[in-house]
């Protein structure tokens, strides 16, 4: 089976997570003045926006593959608790093990986003071990779902919830299932994690769990060795960043996977997918060696994404056909592009969209793409789908048919998103709402000036060299062959 079967079959997956869930709150306004009170900036709140976190991030990038979740975790008897209960129900998963604790607050981070960044951040946390009947509720929750789960995710955030009692009491019970778990380890004594499937420390973590640099790969080879027989591990994966990953097996030597090479916008939460698309790929039956690849490759497209992110299987898939070249990531469907863009704007980001066939690609094009990146912070170009540009170029074109038009335009620097839309360019602005909206040659300005100006964008006519077309480029070919 190939890695893009064993993908197909996330969907069908069940899978328990045990973890520090929190709140991820952002508070989203502008400053415009000193306080009269002390020298701080005031924010003036426009709006606020609250994710899952920790543990609630995994179960976010589960269900963002279609897996189904039992989550198992505790909350306090706050509105925050209340809003992890609704997201986490709102994404189908089971949230009868999530249990309340009046004694603590939902941990919380808010972050105060104001100009484009974050001006402080305000947390809410009480770190304390779970009393010894919220262990046993708890446990007991968990033990009653492994049942029905094809693999166990612990996500470890050092908030209380995974005792050395919690955890041993987890790997027994999944050791007897024959159930994979896996964890994310948190701290310096990972002897808490001993007999679990697979552990994920990152490089720091790693180096400090056995109280050494890393600095060389001999380092990391020690390590490596010393961490998986210690803790009695089927396979350690130490995530390294930029650098990838390295699996260490007991039988076989290790192994070094490569990070994808890809622009990387916010490197945040990329041990969550990681955990989760581990599981994943250990719950539909793939080897070590495979869950990690595809693991790796889905961690590659979140660091690529802003905030902490989730993968579609299609994006998955996507990334894996391609993962030859680094070109067709810049492609996106509309629908995620307009999500993705509303992050980037909300952090002051200015977009600007073009839009063309692009049917063989010419020095014009390339001027036109690299004055308008100039007008904003990024790049999105939108190309007219095959029938759009028949309708529009006449029998015969275009020549380079989708897939070919959006690597090629992928391949420049000046790009940086690729989308596809079929005639409605309308429909595709009201989506996008881009700052900036590039016309060249052949759009009139004045088509799209309102509904830009609607939301607050503005048009802008760029330069373009004259005498080059495709077209004529076609015409020239003809004319030399005859
Ligand atoms: N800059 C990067 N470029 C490419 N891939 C990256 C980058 N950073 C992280 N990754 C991918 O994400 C994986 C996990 O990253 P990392 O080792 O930083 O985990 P982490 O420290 O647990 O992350 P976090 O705690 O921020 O969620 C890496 O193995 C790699 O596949
Ligand atoms: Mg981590």
């Amino acid at each position: 089976m190939g890695l893009d079967d064993y993908i197909k079959r996330f969907a069908g997956c069940r899978v328990l997570v045990v973890g520090d869930v929190m709140l991820d709150e952002y508070v989203w306004g502008s400053v415009d003045r000193v306080s009269p009170e002390a020298p701080v900036q005031v924010v003036l709140v426009n709006s606020s926006t609250r994710t899952l976190g920790g543990a609630g991030n995994v179960v976010s990038n589960l269900a963002a593959l279609g897996a189904k979740v039992f989550a198992v975790s505790l909350v306090g008897d706050d509105p925050a608790g209340r809003d992890v209960s609704s997201l986490l129900k709102s994404l189908g998963a089971d949230v009868e093990g999530l249990l309340i604790d009046p004694s603590r607050p939902t941990t919380t981070k808010t972050r105060v986003m104001a100009a484009g960044q974050q001006v402080v951040r305000i947390d809410r946390e009480k770190i304390l071990p779970l009393s010894a009947g919220f262990e046993d509720k708890l446990a007991a929750h968990a033990e009653k779902c492994l049942e029905y789960c094809d693999a166990v995710l612990l996500s470890d955030y050092g908030k209380g919830i995974l005792t050395p009692s919690i955890l041993s009491r987890l790997i027994d019970a999944c050791a007897l299932a024959k159930k994979p778990v896996i964890a994310d380890p948190k701290g310096l004594d990972f002897i808490r994690y001993q007999g679990a499937t697979v552990l994920t420390p990152n490089l720091k973590e790693a180096a400090k769990a056995c109280s050494m640099e890393i600095l060389s790969q001999d380092d990391l080879e020690k390590a490596g060795k010393r961490l998986l027989n210690e803790l009695s591990l089927a396979c350690l994966v130490i995530t390294r960043g930029p650098d990838g990953m390295a699996l260490f097996f007991p039988d076989r030597p290790s192994l070094l996977i490569k990070a994808r090479a890809r622009q990387v916008f916010d490197v945040s939460g990329a041990g969550d997918t990681v955990l989760a698309v581990l599981g994943l790929g250990l719950a539909s039956g793939a080897d070590f060696e495979q869950a990690a690849l595809v693991a790796n490759e889905a961690a590659g497209v979140v660091v690529g994404k802003v905030g902490t992110a989730t993968v579609s299987t299609e994006e998955l898939l996507e990334a894996l056909t391609s993962s030859a070249d680094s070109i067709s990531r810049k492609f996106r469907t509309t629908k995620g592009l307009a999500e993705e863009l509303q992050a980037q704007k909300a952090r002051g980001r200015k977009i600007v969209l073009a839009r063309g066939c692009f049917d063989l690609l010419h020095s014009g094009h390339v001027g036109f793409l690299a004055q308008a990146r100039k007008l904003g912070d990024m790049l999105v170009v939108a190309l007219e789908d095959d029938a759009s540009v028949a309708r529009l170029k006449g029998p015969g074109r275009p020549i380079l048919k989708l897939n070919d038009r959006v690597r090629v335009v992928s391949a420049l620097d000046s790009v940086d998103f690729v989308t596809v839309f079929s005639g409605d360019f309308v429909g595709l602005l009201k989506a996008l709402k881009p700052t900036v909206l590039a016309c060249g040659r052949e759009d009139a300005e004045d088509d799209f000036k309102q509904i830009v100006e609607s939301y607050g964008g503005r048009t802008q006519k760029v330069a373009v060299e004259q005498g080059l077309s495709s077209a004529g480029i076609i015409e020239g070919i003809k004319n030399s062959v005859n």
